[in-house]
């Protein structure tokens, strides 16, 4: 069950049927951008218990797929290249906290929601492409995502108590829904 506040917009996803080739690409600096992001909590807080073992495999998984992207893009004569992100990841984790632990609760609440917006559209995209080859991408990315947003939202709930957790994600989860619709910018994969 993914823990969002809201559903995403038709309009995000006829602009992004409308321009597959930028989603993709601001795809893969997703993934890449969603391993570094394990990384970087490994770097922050390697003696929490569980972190390490649960973000590692985490990040590979990440890089994996950031690989089948990059392929994806090569297919269709797309080059990785750079791309400006959206404003989404910079505003969402403007809610988190100052102080341990609700700095480390905040930000793993936030990464849940990040791969909870993602799995969503993933699902979107994997129903509506008319490319087959890119639905199936999608829908097998599925699982993984949702599994990511679990893994994320149960290493917060070890830090505090599952009550708490729980309450904290559903004020992040409305925050996320604001922060989505009221960005402005390009199509990305977390545009308006
Ligand atoms: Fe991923
Ligand atoms: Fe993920």
């Amino acid at each position: 069950m993914l823990r969002l506040a809201s559903d995403s917009s038709p309009t995000w996803l006829a602009a992004a049927l409308d321009d597959v080739g930028t989603v993709l690409l601001d795809h893969a600096h997703c993934e890449k951008k969603a391993a570094s992001t394990a990384l970087n909590l490994i770097f922050r807080y390697p003696d929490v218990p569980g972190l390490v073992e649960a973000l590692s495999p985490l990040a590979r998984e990440e890089l994996e797929h950031l690989e089948l992207v990059v392929q994806l893009l090569r297919e269709r004569d797309l080059r990785f290249q750079h791309l400006q992100p959206s404003t989404y990841a910079a505003l969402l984790m403007q809610a988190v906290r100052r102080g341990e632990p609700d700095r480390l609760i905040d930000t793993l609440l936030c990464c849940a929601l990040i791969e909870a917006r993602s799995c969503e559209r993933m699902k979107l995209l994997a129903e509506a492409l008319p490319d087959q080859e890119l639905a199936a991408f999608y829908r097998g990315l599925l699982a993984s995502e949702a599994r990511h947003h679990n893994l994320y939202v149960d290493l917060a709930s070890r830090l505090s108590d599952r009550t708490t957790a729980h309450a904290r994600l559903t004020e992040l989860a409305a925050h996320e829904a604001r922060v989505l619709v009221e960005q402005e910018g390009p199509l990305r994969m977390h545009s308006a």
